[in-house]
């Protein structure tokens, strides 16, 4: 059997190099928090307990956690006063059960490049050695801020030198610390008992475990990963921008590989996460983020924004829509120019115009509302028609209220439906009509004013304002 498996994700720090108040963590790439994107490769591999540990801003990092892993058992540690990694660990260790012998990954949380394919590798690496500590390293010919990995005469790993306190020569080794380590609970307990803060930044540092396993005469060794991209880790926005591109790259061209075409690759920004059919047309300027779905032959022409969206097979957006958290089906025409909030849901073959806002609203199958109009708390039947300027009047200051609009109905231009409101199928609403009531099935409504007439009216109107400074000529020609 395997020797079970338990991880910490150090992310506690600040990070005083993105010069900002915010937790390094919590930065965003791909639209998603630092965190996520480690966080998901280490709950790959499946280790119990998963603990995190925390400090600035602790809740809003644990939340992320959560949010990032809903469906998995997270244990938050606080880790009170940032005095380094290694009492970072020290911290995420005391949430280990004390009786638990296997292995402890221990990894720091802004690595967001990891994959789980090589920490898999990793953990299979360690646990055929005969190593009481592994590490994973990787060869670099400019380590700039990284700890370098000193290996003695006969190559055995010797200890890691940050950065900041290394020599000239020790500056110069190729190799360097990536921050992830592997080794036997027991061990990391004593070992990060031991460590002391005697350095330039007064820290304790996690990689004095290495040499405390040298010290002790207990194997330590790195292993050396293939890929240098996979540990970058980010420490000011410099490095977060360049990284974004990174993701972007890898993301785009997994897409273009499954049939996704990307007009404009650079300016396409699509969340790792989003999932996208094939034959689907993707315009310039498009940001699709979250745990999005978009069907086959799908054509989104450009400038859009879309977060949480499902979108089926064969719709078209036109350009410049956005949408939050909508559900909109197979076949549908959405804007230019259309604003889709939470909670839109489209049951398809629908078409949504240019300037319509909708919240809330779920439209039946082939309902149309093509310009100017505002659909909020709304649940609207299959193959009716809503005119231009149909407005939802759902606030009333201190509660929404929903309107129901049933099937095969012809909403006319710039009419208002005053909620809570409910018209029937079959419902003809007269062009300017302010609904109040309920409508039943099958009527036709209307709020129409008998209109009136002055004939004659407009130039005694001109000729009582004779005397006014913007007074039209006899050619009554004046232009504003
Ligand atoms: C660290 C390593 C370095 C390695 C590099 C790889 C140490 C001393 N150095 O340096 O050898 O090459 O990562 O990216 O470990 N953190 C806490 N509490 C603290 C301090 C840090 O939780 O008190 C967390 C941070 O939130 C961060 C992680 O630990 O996620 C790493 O800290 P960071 O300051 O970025 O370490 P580096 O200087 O990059
Ligand atoms: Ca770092």
């Amino acid at each position: 059997m395997e020797a079970p498996l338990a991880a910490i994700v150090l992310a506690a720090g600040l990070g005083t190099r993105m010069r900002s108040r915010r937790a390094k963590v919590l930065h965003e790439l791909g639209g998603e928090p630092i965190l996520a994107h480690t966080l998901r490769a280490v709950a790959a591999t499946e280790p119990h307990p998963l603990i995190i540990v925390v400090g600035h801003q602790a809740e809003e990092v644990e939340a992320a956690a959560r949010r990032t892993l809903p469906h998995y058992e997270i244990y938050a540690a606080l880790q009170h006063r940032q005095l380094g990694t290694g009492d970072a660990a020290r911290s995420g260790l005391q949430i280990v059960p004390a009786d638990f012998s296997g292995d402890v990954l221990i990894g720091y949380g802004d690595m967001p490049m990891l994959n789980a394919a090589t920490l898999r590798d990793f953990i299979e690496y360690h646990r055929t050695s005969t190593d009481v500590l592994s590490f994973i390293s990787v060869k670099m010919p400019d380590g700039a801020s990284y700890g370098r990995v000193v290996r003695d005469e006969h190559g055995r790993v010797e200890a890691i030198v940050e950065a900041r306190d290394a020599g000239l020569q020790q500056l110069s080794i190729a190799e360097i610390n990536t921050g992830i380590y592997l080794a036997g609970a027991d061990f990391l307990r004593s070992a990060l008992a031991e460590i002391q803060s005697n350095n330039t930044q007064s820290e304790y540092y996690l990689t004095e475990i290495v040499e405390i396993a040298r010290r002790r005469r207990v194997n330590v060794n790195a292993w050396i990963a293939p890929d240098t991209a996979e540990f970058a880790g980010v420490n000011s926005r410099e490095e977060l921008a360049q990284m974004e591109a990174q993701l972007r790259e890898q993301v785009n061209r997994r897409l273009m590989k499954t049939g996704v075409t990307l007009l404009d690759p650079a300016t396409a920004y699509i969340s790792p996460e989003v999932e996208i059919g094939n034959d689907t047309t993707i315009g310039p300027n498009v940001q699709i983020m979250g745990k999005s779905r978009i069907g086959a032959g799908v054509l989104i022409e450009g400038t859009a924004w879309l977060r949480e969206v499902t979108i089926g097979d064969r719709s078209h957006l036109k350009l410049g829509v956005r949408a939050e958290q909508c559900f909109i089906g197979d076949d549908c025409e959405v804007g230019p120019f259309a604003n889709l909030r939470e909670g839109t849901h489209l049951e398809g073959h629908n078409r949504i115009g240019n300037f319509v806002e909708t919240k809330k609203a779920t439209i039946g199958r082939g309902t149309k509302a093509s310009h100017l109009s505002y659909l909020g708390d709304a649940i609207i039947g299959v193959e009716t028609n809503l005119g231009c300027g149909v407005i939802t009047v759902n606030y009333d200051g201190y509660d929404k209220h929903v309107t129901r609009i049933g099937d095969r109905c012809m909403v006319g231009c710039d009419t208002q439906l005053v909620a809570p409101v409910t018209v029937g199928d079959d419902v003809y609403v007269a062009s300017g009509t302010t609904v109040l009531r309920d409508v039943a099935h099958g009527t036709l409504v209307m709020s129409h004013h008998p209109q009136r007439e002055k004939p004659g009216w407009t130039v005694t109107w001109h000729q009582r304002h004779a005397n006014h400074p913007k007074a039209r000529g006899q050619t009554g020609d004046s232009s504003e």
